[in-house]
């Protein structure tokens, strides 16, 4: 079985990927790792901190090569990885400002945080998701109060006892437009 957990940094990816792996006796794959293990990058990016992976040269490496019995864990596994050889996609969703609050406390830049915020507010891994797999294997989780309290649900749909592309439907841009923060977060990098 391949379960790919997905969605913008910081949502809680790794926390949920790890708990999946333990659960489940599945392979845990830090999927963007073994991209740079592989060598499968353009360059290293100085000013960001961060390898610019080759999505080119990724996606080639893919057809010769399958992950099983995994958790994959990573932001950008749809654009690389096929989604027909993934069994079950969670794509994590996080409120704003639980994510801006996080990221200040680990020391992100305000940038960093704000890029991050965006793609978020934007649905910029969502559309990855639902443009490139069928929704059946989807399921869509609002965990800004902690992966923990979506256990049960998420267990469920790994099981295959709940219903197929259950979505969770979040509108970012709504809430932080009521709140009057759209400049706040929308604002130029
Ligand atoms: N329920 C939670 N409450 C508070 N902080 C959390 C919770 N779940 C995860 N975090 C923290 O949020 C950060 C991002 O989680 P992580 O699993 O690393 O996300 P990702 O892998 O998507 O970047 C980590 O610092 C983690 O400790
Ligand atoms: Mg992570």
């Amino acid at each position: 079985m391949i379960v790919a957990v997905t969605g913008t940094p910081g949502v809680g990816k790794t926390t949920l990927s790890k708990i999946i792996s333990d659960d489940f006796k599945l392979k845990y794959i830090d999927f963007e790792g073994f991209l740079i293990e592989n060598k499968l990058y353009i360059e290293y990016d100085e000013s960001s901190g961060s390898y610019v992976i080759d999505i080119d040269r990724a996606r080639d490496y893919f057809n010769s090569f399958s992950f099983e019995d995994a958790v994959l864990d990573g932001h950008n596994i749809i654009l690389i990885y096929p989604c027909e050889r993934i069994d079950y996609i969670i794509l994590l969703r996080c409120s704003p400002y639980v994510l801006y609050d996080r990221m200040k406390r680990k020391g992100y830049a305000d940038n960093k945080i704000i890029e991050n915020i965006q793609a978020e507010i934007l649905d910029i891994i969502a559309s990855d998701v639902y443009g490139n797999c069928e929704v059946r294997k989807v399921m869509e989780v609002d965990v800004s109060e902690g992966v923990d309290r979506k256990y049960t649900l998420i267990k469920k749909f790994l099981k295959g006892g709940f219903p197929e592309g259950y979505r969770e439907r979040v509108d970012w841009l709504s809430l932080v437009a009521d709140k009057g923060d759209l400049n706040r977060f929308m604002r130029p990098l």
